[in-house]
This record gives structure tokens, sequence and C-alpha cells, in this order.
């Protein structure tokens, strides 16, 4: 059997993991998907600062590395350009494209799916949204057959972190802002964790595909931690209730007015609620669904090798379905579901 030929662009905090384990898992990912996988570049910014992955393997150039002879691109750079460019020409060529970029899809999700489907590409994203958590899968796909009315819990490791260690140790939001990036947590630039921004982008995504209609970052109403204090903690504990960042996606009105709305935000949930004991960057989500009723999805939402993990599930599947031929969901048989903003009418 042919190999099947993957391009990675970038190798930082997910991207050196994904490498790992493609080295050690080889064997077995082939066993799986029924052909070997075989890693033909790496595009990074500095090549001669990783001395983690083979030298050989590195380039600085992730244009030619996606123009080049690959069956399929993964995507751990992050950042709107040239990320968009990058996948937008790996689609239109029919690479498979693996991405983890939540502010992409948030924002270009829609000329993403549409270049997907337009050449029979797979486009598969379950890192963007809560880690190693498999909740993107389930959603557009085991789902997909029931009514989603609500999806809603905690999607961003760092402030999860920040707010639990400010609730449980006392510490400092500086301090724990600085041990979240250390631990690989926070995005290269963490005012998109502590401002929502990350989160909103998450809620968008998860809405887009919940709610089988279009959701962009700017249709989330959002607000971040960043003005949350020490002082509105212990006043939270002191009610017997703790602070949690919440992304809350739902479908509300009546037949016929129905449409979706989508919020960030901090809230005070009594300790007894089962999203008080997330700690750490884990994260929790709830769907309902009308003939599924009520799910609950938990795990680490962030972090190099759970969100590996993640990426390389959508590798395999991906692979598999080149294998057999085949693809995964469309994106683009969506319905008119509106979206109105909270605070608009
Ligand atoms: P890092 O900042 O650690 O790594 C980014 C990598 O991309 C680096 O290797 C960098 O190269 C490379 N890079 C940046 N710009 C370019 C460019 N123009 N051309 C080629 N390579 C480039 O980010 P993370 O690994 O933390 O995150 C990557 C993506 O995964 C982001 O979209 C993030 O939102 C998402 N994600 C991250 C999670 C996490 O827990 N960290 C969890 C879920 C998703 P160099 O090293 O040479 O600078
Ligand atoms: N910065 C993100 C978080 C990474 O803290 O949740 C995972 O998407």
């Amino acid at each position: 059997m042919n190999p099947i030929k993957v391009a990675l662009l970038g190798c930082g905090t997910v991207g050196s993991e994904i490498a790992r384990l493609l080295d050690h898992h080889g064997e077995d990912l082939a066993a799986r998907i029924g052909a070997p996988v075989e890693l033909t570049g790496i595009a990074v910014r500095r090549p001669d600062r990783h001395r983690e992955v083979r030298a050989d393997l590195l380039t600085a150039d992730a244009a030619g590395l996606v123009a080049s002879d690959v069956d399929i691109v993964v995507e751990v750079i992050g950042g709107i350009e040239p990320a968009r460019t990058l996948l937008l020409d790996s689609l239109r060529a029919n690479k498979s494209v693996v991405t983890a970029n939540k502010a992409l899809l948030a924002e270009h999700g829609a000329d993403l799916y549409a270049a997907a489907d337009a050449s029979g590409a797979d486009l598969y994203f379950e890192a963007a949204v809560a880690g190693a958590i498999p909740l993107v899968r389930p959603l557009r796909e085991s789902l997909a057959g029931d009514r989603i009315t609500r999806v809603m819990g905690i999607v961003n490791g760092t402030t999860n972190y920040i707010l639990s260690e400010m609730d449980s140790t006392g510490a400092g939001y500086a301090e724990t802002l600085e041990e979240a990036s250390r631990l690989g947590y926070a995005e290269a630039d963490p005012t998109a964790d502590v401002d929502g921004y990350d989160a909103a982008s998450k809620a968008a995504i998860l809405a887009s595909i919940a709610f089988h209609t279009r959701v962009t970052a700017s249709d989330v109403h959002r607000e971040g931690i960043s003005s949350v204090t020490p002082s509105d903690i212990a006043a939270a504990r002191a009610l017997g209730c703790t602070i949690k960042l919440l992304a809350i996606c739902e479908r509300v009105g009546e037949p016929g007015e129905e449409h979706v709305s989508v919020r960030v935000h901090p809230a005070m949930l009594s300790k007894s609620h089962p999203l008080a004991s997330v700690g750490g960057a884990f994260n929790a989500v709830f769907v309902q669904a009308d003939a599924a009723g009520q799910l609950m999805f938990y795990g680490q939402g962030a972090g190099g090798a759970p969100t590996a993990s993640a990426v390389l599930g959508d590798l395999v599947a991906v692979a598999r379905n080149r294998v057999a031929g085949g693809r995964g969901p469309r994106e683009s048989a969506y319905a008119a579901l509106p979206v109105r903003p909270i605070g608009k009418v």
C-alpha cells in the first residue's frame, strides 16, 4: 500500500507532540489506517531552533510544503494568516486538512467548509474545541440525527486553571496566568484566553455544528475573566459558590421564530453544580438533545499531549477515508437558522 504523506505545519507545544506521537506510534497507526503514514516535512518559522525533530524534515517554506506531493496537511501554527491561505490552497488541491485552529475556523469556517465541499477533501478539527475531549465528532456525526437544543460548559483550560487556582490556593491572577503559559495551556497571546476570545471562537464552532448554522466569533456575546478579582472569588466562596467562565450556546424561541444565541461570560455556580468541581485545565461540556437527553463530556482541555491526541484521532480518520475512497461529513448543507446576538432583537 502506498504511504499516506503528511505535512505538519507548526512544531510548538502541540506540533512537537504530534511529531513525537507519529514517530512512536507509526506502526500501530499504519495498522489502524491500512497504510503507512509518512511525515514528509515540518514547517516552522525558525528551523534552526528545533532540535526535537529530524533536521531534514524542517523547512521555513510552509507554502512549498503544502504544494508538494502530500495527502494530508496538519495545521498547528495558529492565527489567521498564513494558516488561512495555506489551508484553502490545500483543500482546493483536494488535500485533507486537520487543524486545531479555532480562531481561524470561527472567523473563516464558511470559506474553509466551502473549499472542502467543492473539492471533496476532508476538513477535521476535533482539537479546535476542548483539547483531548471528543466533542466535535459526536456533535457532527453521532448526534447528527437528533435535534440539539443546548451546548453549555467550560471550554477554556487557561481561564479554568486560573480561576481554580485562585479559588483553591488563593494564588494571584498574574502568577497563575504565567504558570498556565509555562504549562502550554495558554495561547501565544494569552489575552485571547483571559478576555474570552478563545472561548468565544470555540462557542461559535460548537454552535455552528450543533445547530447547523453559521456562527462567527463576532456573533458571540463575550466577557472574559480579567476583571474577576480575588475578592469576587472570596465573596462567591462565602455564598457556597465558585466562579467559572462558561460558554452557552442555545436554540431559543418558538417554532417559526427560532434562533441561536451564543454567549461567553464568568458565572457564579453553586459548589454542588457538576461544573463547579472541574479544576485545573480540564474542560466539561453538557449537551442537551431532544432524543438523547443530557450528555456530559469531560477531560483535559489544553496542553500539548492532550491536543495532539485529538489531532492524531482526526489524522487516522481522514487517512482511513483516503484509503477507503470516502470522506467525512459535509458542512455546506446547512439550514438557515438565524443567529441573534445577545442584546440585539
Ligand atoms: P505554539 O506557539 O507553541 O506553536 C506554533 C508553531 O507554529 C511554532 O512551531 C512556530 O514556529 C510555527 N509557526 C508560527 N508562525 C508560522 C509561520 N508563519 N510559518 C510556519 N510556522 C509558523 O502554538 P501551540 O502549539 O500552542 O498552538 C498551535 C495551534 O493549536 C493554535 O491554533 C492553538 O490555538 C491550537 N491549540 C492549542 C492548544 C494548546 O493547549 N496549546 C490546545 C488546542 C488547540 P517556531 O517554533 O519556529 O516559532
Ligand atoms: N488556550 C486554550 C485553552 C488551549 O486554554 O483552552 C486549548 O484550546
